[in-house]
């Protein structure tokens, strides 16, 4: 149930009242996103800090050793991730290492620094879904030049090669022809390869759905001239009603991920049976929004909250 009714609403935000929330947002970029999950948040009688990953930093003066803007050398109740922000190696291993640290101080991430590594490497992700029987699309991960030419001469083309930490449909290629793959420097030497789906007819279609533990939030189409239907590569949203097994799915590829929550793809093989292709642990969705009623901030702000008050429950249990 989406729809809530005011007493319900005023009756959780008394609830969250008192709780402290570190709001993580992306660096460089638009805060559409964040806006509105602040607002939710604080609607709901939250206090809500928003500040970046890259302004936080591990200090020896401070008793609990992390230093989060805003907090004077406390720990928040808990952190709402929106972006870790880009970087370089070192800046991202820093970053995640202040969400492992976090965690393990006892402050509720969400989504958590091991759910975010599982679903920014598209490998890990693959490989987890499809430990959890999750259908996925034939998916061989490897390194070097050599190797992946050996598999694309030993498998069906075409190959879609994905960047894998990629996103947005940056950086896909189809691989008619074993001289299409890229040179080493160009795919930093990992070869994603997946198995190329076709569509069903003269449109590409492919769903996202918006879904925490405990429930699927939202969904949508996106359909395209083009095999890539991101809408940041000009694909279009579309309405879309999530049907059972698609909701099954998502919800189970969440688990697999161990995410608190997550935008998860779809595409339908030939033979009608649906495959997971990604799970983004920092979904956007300003597309999705546009062809729904429902208020996606909000939705996920109430699991988000009901999460972090049943992390509390089981902290003033145990102290
Ligand atoms: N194996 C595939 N076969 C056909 N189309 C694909 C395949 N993989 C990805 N696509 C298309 O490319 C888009 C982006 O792929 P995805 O794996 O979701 O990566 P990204 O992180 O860039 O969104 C998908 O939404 C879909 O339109
Ligand atoms: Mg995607």
């Amino acid at each position: 149930m989406l729809q809530r009714s005011s007493t319900q609403a005023s009756a959780e935000a008394a609830s969250a009242g008192g709780l402290r929330i570190a709001l993580f947002l992306e660096e460089e970029s638009g805060n559409w996103h964040v806006r509105r999950l602040a607002e939710a948040m604080r609607r709901r009688g939250a206090s809500v800090v928003v500040t970046s990953l890259p302004r936080c930093a591990f200090d020896t003066a401070l008793a609990n050793g992390i230093d989060i803007p805003g907090f004077d050398g406390q720990l928040p109740d808990a952190v709402f991730v929106r972006s870790i922000s880009a970087g370089t190696l070192e800046q991202i291993t820093f970053r995640l290492g202040i969400l492992h640290a976090l965690r393990s101080s006892g402050v509720r991430v969400w989504n958590d620094a091991r759910a975010i590594e599982r679903c920014v490497d598209k490998s890990m992700t693959t490989f987890l879904l499809h430990q959890a029987g999750i259908p996925t699309p034939r998916t061989r991960t490897i390194e070097g030049h050599e190797p992946a030419v050996q598999h694309a001469r030993t498998t069906k083309l075409p190959l879609i090669f994905k960047p894998l930490f990629g996103s947005q449909g940056k950086g896909l290629l189809r691989i008619d022809a074993v001289s299409d793959l890229p040179e080493p420097e160009a795919a930093d030497n990992i070869y994603h390869l997946q198995d190329y789906v076709p569509p069903a007819g003269a449109t590409f279609e492919d769903w996202r759905v918006i879904v925490t533990r405990d429930r699927v939030v939202a969904a949508m189409a996106r359909r395209a001239g083009n095999w890539i239907t991101n809408v940041h590569q000009g694909g279009t949203p579309a309405p879309f009603e999530t049907p059972p097994e698609m909701a099954a799915l998502a919800k189970a590829s969440i688990a697999a991920v161990d995410a608190d929550y997550g935008g998860v793809d779809f595409i339908r093989a030939p033979d009608g049976g649906l495959l997971v292709l990604e799970v983004n642990s920092n979904p956007s969705w300003r597309g999705l929004q546009s062809v729904t009623d429902i208020d996606i901030a909000d939705a996920v702000v109430e699991d988000f909250l009901s999460a972090v008050r049943a992390h509390q429950g089981v902290r003033s249990c145990q102290a």
